[in-house]
């Protein structure tokens, strides 16, 4: 399969952008262009045990490399900072430099506790993302957004620390289990929903081959989601304001995945956040029901949960107001005027919504 790339440009960071290559089978030239790209720097892989597993991190760096380490148990669990410093334990006994490059070979998981310790480790080295789901290809890899968890809430610590590049091999997100695949193709969905209708189009026609790993679709949703994130990522790298977009279907999405104790997936809870967001705009006056059918006709095609089941109304409206568009304690939300376009108020994307409007749709989405 042909080979694509997608440039970003990141405002004020030295380097003034990254590559994201995109294409099949890539995986196993990864450390040789890195070795081009930032000649002379060592190469640490930070991965976790599933990669290992599926034998990604020997097609990547062969069998028996010993500058790895492994994240074990994988999952958000391991998202803190202990596993942080175990890394740069690590690399510190194993004399890396501020002349090292770290690969994040793994999910979103990977790629948030690799990317803040690269971050932190000798004030900063590069980071080199190479996305294994299709959570992380779509969305997680690309946008430079690093950290872990706390006791009390997640991404309590971290940064922006955009990537020194990216590699993209559709490939691997062959060996993801049925439910984390298609959960990860929300984040797709919210992509064509807040930018491009011709890509939401797309997904709806071709979401058979899209299920069945089709290469070619998986490349296509590959350039779509980079081109579309990548935009938005150079106008405003640190989420100022336009980047707040990419939060759309995350403010209930957010309450409900923690309310559920995190026994929704990430995507699973963005499904009914965009559904739920879609029912604003329409309450608000600003979109067509059509608009949510549509939604929710592809969402349930990707057999993701629509509705809200066993929490409350009231426990939704006080977790949303910890959300962290909220300001003083007011739920911002990303809103439609169309699929593919984003309401904005004075130039703001996370606007204000009458309490009553927000109450009626967690009804309609089933809420207690
Ligand atoms: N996942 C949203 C962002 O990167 O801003």
């Amino acid at each position: 399969m042909a080979h694509s790339s997608v440039t970003i440009r990141v405002p004020g960071e030295p380097e003034r952008g990254y590559e994201i290559r995109i294409g099949s089978g890539l995986l196993g030239s990864v450390p040789s262009d890195v070795a081009e790209m930032l000649p002379g720097m060592r190469q640490f892989v930070v991965t976790d045990v599933n990669l290992v597993n599926h034998g990604h991190l020997a097609a990547m760096v062969g069998e028996g490399t010993e500058d790895v380490y492994v994240i074990d148990p994988p999952g958000e669990n391991s998202k803190m900072l202990s596993t942080v410093e175990n890394i740069i334990s690590e690399m510190e006994q194993k004399r890396f430099g501020r002349d090292s490059v770290i690969l994040a070979l793994g999910g979103g998981v990977v790629g948030d506790i690799a990317g803040f310790a690269a971050a932190i480790f000798k004030r900063g080295i590069p980071c080199v993302q190479i996305p294994a789901t299709t959570v992380a290809q779509a969305d997680s890899a690309v946008g430079g957004k690093t950290g872990v968890d706390s006791e009390l809430s997640k991404n309590a610590y971290g940064t922006f620390h955009h990537p020194a590049a990216v590699f993209i091999d559709c490939s691997l997100v062959k060996t993801m289990d049925d439910v984390s695949y298609r959960a990860g193709l929300v984040e797709s969905v919210k992509h064509a929903m807040i930018a491009d209708p011709e890509y939401f189009r797309y997904i709806e026609s071709n979401i058979d081959m899209i299920l069945e790993r089709d290469e070619a679709a998986l490349h296509h949703l590959a350039e779509k989601n980079c081109g579309i994130k990548g935009r938005v990522v150079e106008e405003d790298p640190n989420e100022k304001n336009l980047r707040r977009i990419l939060n759309f279907g995350h403010t209930i999405g957010h309450a409900v995945e923690s309310l559920s104790g995190f026994d929704l997936l990430h995507g699973e809870a963005v499904s009914i956040g965009i559904v739920g967001a879609c029912r604003i705009s329409q309450e608000m006056g600003l979109v067509s029901a059509e608009v949510t059918e549509c939604a929710v006709e592809i969402l349930q095609r990707l057999d993701m949960p629509v509705t809200i089941t066993g929490l409350k109304k009231a426990s939704v409206m006080e977790t949303m107001k910890r959300d962290k568009k909220s300001i003083g304690g007011v739920p911002k939300f990303v809103v439609l005027d169309d699929i593919g376009t984003v309401h904005g108020v004075d130039g703001q994307y996370a606007v204000d919504v009458p309490a009553e409007i927000v109450e009626k749709v967690l009804s309609a989405l089933d809420a207690k």
